[in-house]
């Protein structure tokens, strides 16, 4: 198996680092525009393998799309991150060049591959790649659920003063803070419903903790966050590579599902060695089906300026 991340900044070496201390694949190759910047942190994350014993080779490498032949799975990070203030939707002109280029550029060396992308804002990037790539939906998966869902238990976590792993907590809907929608009340802590524990001020305090996850962490670092967005992308590859049948929230193409069509949203999926395999149809409340409509209201918004651009 070999795996491709494109983008050797924060988010794509802090992935392609994880997916090498998991000894994911044999070969992983990073790739940026940036000169150099791809091989010096390849060879900063090949030199950690006798420290922490994995054995994948890490090849980086400037703008060298041969590189990445016969790539099963390629993670797209590439474009500029949020700085503080900013939303992911304002990236929208610069990233959609970006990833259109990289995505042409990747399926000619790998036309094969399972696209997962991580670029903003992610919900429209998944969507230009589903329209301009030409791939079978199922081979094009965006991230944001996983990221948002760990985010979610994280904030659970801290309020039932419990490991985020005893959890099961999931976020559908758009990645964007004011899309996203943390579903607490199907969320349980070892299958004992959450909200037996928590007052509803505590609850709308998660949810909304949960929804400007990343916008917090960018005014406190600087710029956007990158341990669990990189560590969500290998947690994807890994269900990918390894055929895991995980379920997982990605944000992948809906054909009348919850309602919507001609769109890219995050909703439960099944992933396996093929990409998403399918999608998982929860009976949402009538107040969760409008907030669903009302993040797809606005993504579609979004989508539309790639028309103009
Ligand atoms: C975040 O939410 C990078 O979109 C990513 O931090």
């Amino acid at each position: 198996m070999k795996v491709t991340v494109v983008g050797a900044g924060a988010v794509g070496a802090t992935c392609a680092d994880n997916i090498a201390r998991k000894e994911l694949v044999r070969e992983l190759v990073l790739l940026d525009i940036k000169e150099g910047l791809a091989e010096g942190k390849a060879q900063d994350m090949s030199q950690t393998a006798a420290l922490l014993g994995f054995d994948t080779k890490i090849v980086g490498c400037t703008n060298d799309y041969g590189k990445t032949a016969d790539s099963d799975v390629v993670v797209i990070t590439s474009g500029l991150p949020r700085k503080p203030g900013m939303t992911r939707e304002e990236l929208i002109g610069t990233n959609a060049g970006i990833v259109k280029g990289v995505t042409e550029n990747i399926l000619k060396n790998s036309p094969n591959a399972v696209i997962v992308i991580i670029s903003n804002p992610m919900d429209t990037m998944t969507y230009l790649t589903l329209t301009t790539s030409g791939l079978s939906k199922n081979k094009i998966i965006g991230m944001g659920g996983i990221l948002d869902s760990a985010r979610f238990k994280y904030q659970l976590s801290q309020h039932l003063h419990c490991n985020p792993s005893d959890l099961n907590a999931i976020v559908i809907g758009g990645h964007g803070d004011t899309t996203m929608i943390p579903l607490i009340r199907m969320a349980t802590w070892n299958s004992v419903p959450v909200t037996n524990f928590l007052s509803s001020i505590q609850q709308n305090q998660i949810i909304s903790d949960t929804m400007v996850g990343g916008a917090t962490l960018t005014k406190l670092i600087g710029t956007s966050a990158w341990y669990a967005p990189g560590a969500a992308g290998a947690s994807l590859v890994e269900a990918i590579v390894r055929d895991e049948k995980k379920l997982f929230t990605c944000c992948v193409a809906l054909d009348g599902n919850y309602g919507q069509s001609d769109i890219c949203l995050g909703v439960p999926v099944v992933v396996g060695k093929d990409g998403w395999e399918q999608i998982v149809e929860l009976s949402l409340s009538n107040e969760e089906q409008e907030l669903f409509d009302k993040s797809a209201a606005a993504v579609r918004g979004m989508n539309d300026v790639l028309k103009t651009l």
